[in-house]
């Protein structure tokens, strides 16, 4: 069997969904996974909305055991290695951090997340990277851009390679460098400071976004107390990047 960075590979020419894909590889064998694809027919994005899946973008999931105790740390780490990875392409690019997990260039979604349960201890981390284009204003809800428009050349495996070891090093850190994490993570955090609304379910918070603890969850001043919010739709006042999460 193929490997990356010391995964097992699994390249495909198109999928259904990586996601989907992964769930295969759950408990069949105790070795970390990562399943690519070159298309995606019925890619899948958080809260039932589609991801558009064009050719030249990365597509993958990473398939391994996983103590969902923990679910919120692996949350930021997935977003964190993430940003790192599009930095060691480029000094002068800044990427940001949308909580909880998309990563944008210039204020416009270059990438997004979709954790999932798999069988037994498995958890699924299903990533979706504009490498080659952004796909059309008119097909999403929010703006997006790619690495190429930013002047990053590169595949989607090689993309894919950095972020693996972005992402294993960061997970061997666990425990001893949670805070440091927490810290990195903030520094890129995008609207920090600034007045949100968050929709959770039927409810809706308002308040200043100040921050995260250290298991992802947000935190939204609301005059003299904090409040903590474990999932939701962040939006911004000006109507920009108002996808929801
Ligand atoms: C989001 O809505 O921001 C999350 C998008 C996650 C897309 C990726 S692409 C690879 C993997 N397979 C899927 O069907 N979805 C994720």
């Amino acid at each position: 069997m193929a490997e990356i960075n010391g995964w097992e590979y699994i390249a495909l020419k198109s999928a259904g969904s990586t996601n989907e894909e992964a769930q295969k590889y759950c408990a069949l064998q105790n070795r970390k996974t990562v399943v690519r694809a070159d298309v995606q027919t019925a890619g899948r994005g958080r809260r039932g909305r589609n991801w558009i899946s064009e050719y030249g973008n990365l597509f993958c999931s990473l398939v391994f055991e996983f103590d969902l105790k923990y679910f919120g740390y692996l949350v930021m780490i997935s977003a964190l290695s993430l940003a790192q990875a599009v930095e060691s392409f480029s000094k002068q690019i800044k990427p940001q951090l949308k909580w909880p997990n998309d990563v944008l260039l210039n204020g416009k979604k270059l990438s997004g997340i979709l954790l999932e349960k798999g069988e037994g201890d498995y958890i699924i981390v299903g990533i979706g990277v504009n490498i080659a284009s952004a796909p059309e204003k008119e097909k999403l809800l929010y703006q997006a851009t790619s690495l190429s428009e930013h002047g990053i050349d590169c595949t989607a495996e090689e993309f894919l390679s950095v972020y693996l070891q972005m992402f294993d090093q960061n997970l061997s850190l666990f425990d001893k460098q949670k805070n440091k994490q927490r810290i990195e993570w903030l520094k890129r955090a995008y609207g920090i400071g600034r007045q949100i609304k968050v929709c959770c379910n039927s409810r809706e918070e308002k308040g200043i976004f100040i921050g995260i603890d250290d298991d992802m969850t947000l935190l939204l001043q609301q005059g003299e107390k904090i409040k903590k919010i474990l999932a939701g739709d962040v939006f911004f006042e000006n109507g920009e990047i108002n996808e929801g999460i």
